[in-house]
């Protein structure tokens, strides 16, 4: 086969549709973000927006800015912006907390609406902080409710009536592979379970239809794909058929139907505002707004085509440039189960990866032995895969990877 050249990466970024959309974002000199599914990159809008956010909202606003900038509305308006990356309705989708105290408010809620019933079931490899949420919640229900984690081969037998709430991610979060989300929601729903998805790796890379699933709860993150800067706010979606019963279990003040009347006893909103718990933390509000914003420039089609082609011209070029070096792809090879990122297993990865670091390309470490590179078509290019697998290649040739430095573990990776 011919081998693929820089030139004919670089003609691609030639006819590339998409390629007016690096423009929005800051790309500092030489540096390629190879870990947008990790924190996206930072749009140029943001920074204008937080400055009239901090200078002019609250520098000169201040409380005024609760209404006259839409401060306290900012939860529901990003969540209806929101709402169609992941085929919700109008109203089904409010932006607040992190995503952590997301899935516990959607692990509550659904456990209490199937309460005659004892099991929270997820999949071994979901991602620990689901893991989590459910063991704390196991352990303030005094053990009611029990935790059951089973290999994702077994899941589908593990379907029965003694489960309250399945709670899986659509895409994991190592591999990117993309778990079939209507099926899993029919079989689960047959059997009388609510269905909670996890869409922290989905949002704003791939088309997720909440709606056509007959999802019961999703829960995402706003810092990766959806470019909302670090730790931003994330968002839960309750469709309308469940708003009305869904009770929020950490019932701050926000979510009371009449906030400022004050009263001492809770009384929820009828609406998904129910989910507000406290005061929304406006400078990540406005920060993940401006990044939502960006995707009334396109179409989340069109990204994801766009985000195919990148990934499977990184693949063939890492077979290209690095088939000898013993990596191997650890996520799935066909595209149309590989979400936004790229992931390979290679012994040495930890030491590869910050290696690679070291050349100003960054991508991310999952243990034992995953390197993850994020394919973020909004800002990457063509000839950009094209370079990160040539400074692999040379990490690789030159043996640059097998620096003592390289060995020690970050605790951050
Ligand atoms: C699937 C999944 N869920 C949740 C989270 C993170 O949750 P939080 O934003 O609360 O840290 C991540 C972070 O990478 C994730 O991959």
């Amino acid at each position: 086969m011919e081998q693929i050249t820089r030139a004919d990466c670089q003609a691609m970024d030639q006819n590339d549709p998409l390629a007016f959309l690096r423009e929005e974002f800051h790309m500092p000199e030489g540096l390629i973000n190879m870990d947008g599914n990790s924190l996206g990159a930072l749009p140029k809008s943001t920074i204008q927006k937080l400055e009239q956010t901090i200078k002019e909202e609250w520098g000169i606003g201040l409380i005024r800015s609760w209404s006259e900038a839409g401060w306290f509305e900012s939860p529901i308006r990003i969540g209806n912006k929101i709402a169609p990356l992941i085929g919700a309705k109008e109203g089904e989708v409010l932006v607040a907390d992190t995503t952590s105290i997301n899935l516990f408010k959607a692990l509550a809620a659904a456990s209490q609406m199937n309460k005659d019933r004892s099991i929270l079931l997820s999949e071994e490899g979901n991602f620990p902080t689901d893991l989590y949420m459910m063991q704390g919640l196991s352990t303030l229900s005094n053990n009611r409710l029990q935790t059951k984690v089973v290999p994702p081969e077994q899941l589908l037998d593990a379907l029965t009536e003694e489960v309250a709430v399945l709670l899986l991610t659509q895409v994991n979060y190592k591999t990117a592979e993309i778990k079939d989300m209507q099926l899993i929601t029919q079989k689960a729903q047959e059997k009388g379970i609510l269905v909670i998805w996890d869409l922290s790796h989905s949002v704003g890379s791939i088309e997720v239809d909440l709606t056509a699933a007959n999802a019961d709860f999703a829960v995402g993150c706003g810092y990766k794909f959806l470019n909302g800067g670090p730790g931003a706010p994330a968002f839960i979606y309750v469709p309308k058929r469940h708003q009305a019963i869904a009770q929020n279990m950490l019932s701050g003040w926000m979510g009371h139907a009449d906030p400022f009347a004050f009263s001492e006893d809770y009384q929820p909103k009828a609406s998904i505002e129910r989910f507000r718990a406290g005061t929304p933390v406006m400078l990540g509000m406005s920060a993940l707004e401006s990044g939502v914003d960006l995707f009334q420039k396109t179409s989340i089609a069109a990204l994801r085509k766009k985000c195919i082609q990148l990934s499977e011209l990184f693949i063939i070029l890492m077979r290209q440039a690095c088939g000898d070096y013993g990596f191997q792809l650890a996520s799935p090879t066909d595209a149309a189960q590989r979400a936004g990122h790229v992931a390979f297993s290679h012994p040495e990865g930890h030491a590869i990866y910050q290696a690679i670091k070291r050349q100003q390309i960054i991508s991310d470490f999952r243990t034992p032995d995953i390197l993850r590179f994020g394919i973020t078509p909004m800002y990457l290019r063509y000839v950009d895969m094209y370079d990160v697998v040539a400074a692999i290649q040379e990490v690789m040739e030159t043996g640059a990877w097998d620096r003592a430095e390289f060995k020690v573990r970050s605790a951050i990776t």
